[in-house]
Parts: C-alpha cells; sequence; structure tokens
C-alpha cells in the first residue's frame, strides 16, 4: 500500500517549468493551478499531493517533513542551508547566476563596504572568502536600486538576462555560484516512503538527463 505523499512546489514563473517534469513522472494537478486560490492542490493519483509555496517556503517545509519532496533554487538552499534534506538532483530549469555587481562607474574601493541583498548568508561567507569586510543591509528586492540611491556600494543578486542590471547602470562584478531549481527530499521520508520518492526521481532524472545521487 502506498503512503500519502506531498510535494511542494515554488509558485510562479518556476512552476510552469515544474509541471512538465511532473507530469513525466506521471503526476498531473487535478485542476489548473494557475486559474486557482487554493494553496493545497489534489493530482491524478489519490495519495499525491502538491503545495503551491513562495519559494523561500519550500525548503522549511521540506525540512520539518510538512511535505516529502520539493523544488528548491539552489539559491535558497544556499542562503538557508539544507539540514534534514537530500538534494539529488538538479532539474536544470530557472537557471540563472549569483554574482556581485555594482554601478559601471563605481570604483573599486579596498576598504570596508556596504552590501545590499536578501543573500545575508551568502553574501557574508563570500565576502569572508574573498577576506573583504562589509557591512550588509538586507533587502526584500529591487537590490539594483541600492548603488544608485548609494545605500550601498556593491550588491549581491541573481542575473539572468543581465536586462536588469544594464537597464539601471550596473555592471556584474564577481562571479559567486550558478544557480538552478533541485529537487530536494526530507530524509525520514526518504527512508519511510522509499520506493515511491525513488520512482519519482528517477522518472524525472531521466528528463532532464542527469546521474542521481542522494545527498
Ligand atoms: C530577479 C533578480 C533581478 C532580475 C535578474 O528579480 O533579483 O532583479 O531577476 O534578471 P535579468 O538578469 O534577466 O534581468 P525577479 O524579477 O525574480 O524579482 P524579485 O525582485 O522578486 O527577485
Amino acid at each position: 500500500m502506498s503512503q500519502l505523499l506531498t510535494i511542494a512546489l515554488t509558485k510562479g514563473r518556476i512552476l510552469e517549468q515544474t509541471l512538465p517534469l511532473l507530469a513525466a513522472a506521471g503526476i498531473v494537478p487535478a485542476e489548473d493551478i494557475n486559474k486557482s486560490r487554493k494553496l493545497v492542490f489534489a493530482t491524478n493519483h489519490s495519495d499525491v499531493r502538491l503545495l503551491v509555496l513562495r519559494g523561500s517556503d519550500v525548503p522549511t517545509y521540506v525540512q520539518f517533513g510538512a511535505a516529502d519532496i520539493g523544488v528548491s533554487g539552489k539559491d535558497t538552499l544556499m542562503e538557508n542551508g539544507a539540514d534534514g534534506l537530500y538534494e539529488p538532483l538538479d532539474l536544470q530549469i530557472a537557471r540563472c547566476k549569483l554574482v556581485t555587481a555594482a554601478l559601471a562607474d563605481a570604483p573599486v574601493r579596498k576598504g570596508r563596504i556596504k552590501v545590499a541583498t536578501k543573500y545575508v548568508n551568502i553574501a557574508k561567507r563570500y565576502y569572508a572568502t574573498q577576506g573583504r569586510q562589509i557591512d550588509v543591509i538586507k533587502l526584500y528586492g529591487a537590490m539594483e536600486l541600492a548603488p544608485i540611491m548609494n545605500l550601498a556600494d556593491e550588491i549581491v543578486d541573481i542575473v539572468d538576462t543581465g536586462n536588469t542590471l544594464r537597464a539601471n547602470g550596473l555592471v556584474e562584478r564577481e562571479f559567486i555560484a550558478d544557480i538552478s531549481s533541485r529537487l530536494i527530499v526530507n530524509k525520514a521520508s526518504m527512508k519511510m516512503k522509499h520506493v515511491q520518492i525513488q520512482a519519482i526521481i528517477d522518472a524525472i532524472a531521466q528528463v532532464v538527463g542527469t546521474e542521481t545521487a542522494t545527498g
């Protein structure tokens, strides 16, 4: 007998790229997620349900076992830590990179600088590895505005096309990490519901063409 399986998805643009991967594993929502304000969705399998969450909340649900499986950006995993979960698969969707950026004409300052970002932990770790001292200013969006308004010297943010940086007169300075969405699995669920979960991992891995590894 199979047990109830809960999968936490990130709402928004990533969802559109996630649903075909789930479909490859035979899991299809029972209704159009985009046309509903619901947060929990039944699927074509009576024992599988989907949660639709803010991306930054997905690892929390999976870490605490409120969801068995999740789809989460590597940036979120790097920022929040990944205790209590496995990251078996790079889904290779929502690909972008994490960088530092500054105004194009700003001099590279040697001493302590101000860095605006929503990635406070990543920024602290990255600049520490570079032996540079920073004051972090936590923002929740529109990081590109901070150097323009002299709130910060640099920002740490994700870049995809580079359009947002260009439109605001900023340039990339340093590369921090490649980012993409990852499949994450609660460690206890991986033991308790191994057959069900491994079947989903294997089916999705076939589509994204990646070797699976637990860890
Ligand atoms: C992200 C990021 C940049 C932009 C980069 O913001 O914070 O602002 O996308 O993309 P680009 O290089 O293609 O211009 P998003 O639109 O996801 O909104 P957010 O402020 O909620 O993060």
